[in-house]
C-alpha cells in the first residue's frame, strides 16, 4: 500500500487524453512502484460525453465542464489536454491560481502565452509541467531543463514536425510532388484535418520558441520567430540539393550569440546528406542541442502519436505528483538575464540556395552575379544539369548556393535580381545551414 496518493483531473480525452488513461492503467505497478505515488484520475472533461470512444471512461468521472476541475475537493493535478489557446489558457491559468499543478503538452498555449501563464505561476508558486510540448515522446525539456543545467546552450537544430518530415521524406525518396505527399500523410492520419499549423511551419516554430525560451531564460515572444513553411519546396529543389549534397529538412534554428542576442527561427534549409539530421526521415523527430560542456546531445524518436506522447505527459504527471507533497518546487521556467533579446531575422547569417527562373539568354549569370557582387555577396557553387535533364527542365533554371550573409543583405540583392528583365518569377531561397557551428 502507498503511502502517499495523488488525484488528477483529465481535461480532453482525445488521441493523447486516451493514450494517458490507457497507458497509465496498462503500466500502474510500474509507474506507481518507481515513484511512490499512487496516481488516481479522479474526473475526465471532454465536449461531447456521448461520443463512441475506443478506451472507456468509467461513467460517473465525466463532465463537459472543465471548471469542475478546478474546484473539486478531489484534483491536485490538472492535465491540459484539450488543444487550442483560448479555453485552454482559462484552464490552465484558473487551476495555477486555485493552487493546482498543470501539466500541459500544449505547444501553441504555451508559445503564445507563455509569458501570461508563467507570471501567474511565479505568482501562486505552482508548477507546470510540459514535456509532451516538444517532439512528443522525446524528453527533450527534461534535458535542457535538469540534465544540461550546467551548460550554456551554444544552439539547438531540431527537426520537429513530423508531418513537413514526412511529406520532406517521401518528395525525397519516392519522388512525390508536395500536393501529393500531403495527401499521402493525411491519407496515413499524420497530418491534422487542417495542416496549416503543419505546413506552415508554426507547429515548429512554437516549439523552438519553447526550447529558446528555456534555454535562454526569457520568454521568446511569438512576433520576433522567424517562420518559413515546406509548402515553396518542389521536387525541382530537392532534385537541385542533392545534386550539391544536400537533403531539404523543416528545420528550428535556435542560435546564441556572443552579444546575448539569440536567433530563432524555422525555415525550409538545406543540411549535408552526409549529417545525421539528413537521415531523420518519416514521422521521426530529432533535436540536436549543442552545450558548451556536454558538446553536442542527440536526441531521437517519435514527435508525436497516442502512446509516445502519453509516455512524456505520464513523466509529468509523476512530477507534478512528487510537486503536490513538496515545499520548494521548480515553477517549470526560470527567467535569468543572462541572455534576453530576440535578434531580428535582418541580422542572421547562413548560406543560401537561390533557383532563379530565368529567360535563356546570354549574360544572364553576368548580371545575377554582379547583382549579389554589388551586396558583397559571392557565389559558392552552381549545380549543373545533365544534357537530358536541360532538355527536360528548358534551361530555364539557374541553380546558385552563396556564400553566408546577412539574410537582410540577401533580401535587398534578391529583390534586385527580381527585377532584371532576364528572370521571370521570383526567386526561390532556402537556408544552407552549417550544422556544426556554434
Ligand atoms: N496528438 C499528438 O500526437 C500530440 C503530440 C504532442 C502534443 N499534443 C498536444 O496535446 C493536446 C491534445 O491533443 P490531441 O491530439 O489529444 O487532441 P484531440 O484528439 O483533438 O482531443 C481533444 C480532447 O479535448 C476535449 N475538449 C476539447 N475542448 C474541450 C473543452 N472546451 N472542454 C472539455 N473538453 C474539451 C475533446 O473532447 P471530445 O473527445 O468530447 O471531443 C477531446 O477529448 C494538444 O494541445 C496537442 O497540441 C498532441
Amino acid at each position: 500500500m502507498l503511502e502517499k496518493s495523488v488525484k488528477i483531473g483529465l481535461a480532453g480525452f482525445g488521441n493523447v487524453g486516451a493514450g494517458v488513461w490507457k497507458n497509465l492503467e496498462a503500466n500502474r505497478k510500474l509507474i506507481e512502484g518507481r515513484s511512490g505515488v499512487h496516481l488516481e484520475i479522479t474526473r475526465v472533461a471532454v465536449r461531447d460525453p456521448k461520443k463512441q470512444r475506443d478506451v472507456q471512461i468509467p461513467a460517473g468521472i465525466v463532465t463537459t465542464d472543465w471548471r469542475e476541475l478546478i474546484d473539486a475537493d478531489d484534483v491536485d493535478v490538472v492535465v491540459e489536454l484539450i488543444g487550442g489557446t483560448d479555453a485552454a489558457f482559462d484552464l490552465v491559468t484558473s487551476a495555477l491560481k486555485a493552487g493546482k499543478i498543470v501539466v500541459t503538452g500544449n505547444k501553441a498555449l504555451l508559445a503564445e502565452r507563455g509569458v501570461e501563464i508563467f507570471r501567474i505561476a511565479e505568482e501562486n508558486n505552482v508548477p507546470v509541467f510540459y514535456e509532451a510540448a516538444v517532439a512528443g515522446g522525446i524528453p527533450i525539456i527534461k534535458a535542457v531543463q535538469e540534465s544540461l543545467i550546467g551548460n550554456h546552450i551554444e544552439g539547438i537544430y531540431g527537426i520537429i514536425n513530423g508531418t513537413s518530415n514526412y511529406i520532406m521524406t517521401r518528395m525525397t525518396e519516392a519522388g512525390l510532388a508536395f500536393e501529393d505527399a500531403l495527401k499521402e500523410a493525411s491519407d496515413l492520419g499524420y497530418a491534422e484535418a487542417d495542416p496549416y499549423l503543419d505546413i506552415s511551419g508554426w507547429d515548429a516554430a512554437h516549439k523552438a520558441a519553447i526550447l529558446a525560451s528555456l534555454s535562454y531564460g526569457y520568454w521568446v515572444r511569438t512576433e520576433d520567430l522567424h517562420v518559413e513553411g515546406i509548402d515553396r519546396v518542389t521536387s525541382a529543389d530537392i532534385h537541385y540539393a542533392e545534386k550539391l549534397g544536400y537533403v531539404i529538412k523543416l528545420l528550428s534554428v535556435v542560435k546564441a550569440h556572443g552579444d546575448g542576442e539569440i536567433e530563432v527561427r524555422t525555415q525550409p534549409s538545406l543540411i549535408p546528406s552526409g549529417h545525421i539530421l539528413a537521415s531523420v526521415n518519416g514521422v521521426f523527430n530529432a533535436v540536436s542541442v549543442h552545450g558548451d560542456i556536454s558538446g553536442e546531445c542527440l536526441f531521437y524518436g517519435s514527435g508525436a502519436g497516442q502512446d509516445p506522447t502519453s509516455s512524456s505527459v505520464l513523466s509529468d504527471i509523476v512530477d507534478a505528483a512528487h510537486a503536490v507533497t513538496k515545499d520548494h518546487r521548480g515553477l517549470g521556467f526560470t527567467a535569468h538575464a543572462l541572455y534576453g533579446k530576440t535578434m531580428p531575422v535582418q541580422d542572421t547569417v547562413s548560406e543560401y540556395y537561390l533557383r532563379i527562373t530565368v529567360n535563356d539568354q546570354p549574360g544572364v549569370i553576368s548580371a545575377i552575379a554582379t547583382t549579389l557582387a554589388n551586396h558583397g555577396i559571392g557565389i559558392r557553387a552552381t549545380s549543373s544539369l545533365k544534357p537530358s535533364e536541360m532538355k527536360e527542365n528548358g534551361f530555364d533554371e539557374v541553380i546558385l548556393v552563396l556564400h553566408a550573409a546577412k539574410f537582410g543583405v540577401l533580401q535587398q540583392a534578391v529583390t534586385e535580381i527580381e527585377a532584371l528583365d532576364c528572370v521571370t518569377d521570383s526567386v526561390v531561397c532556402f537556408r544552407v545551414e552549417d550544422l556544426d557551428s556554434k
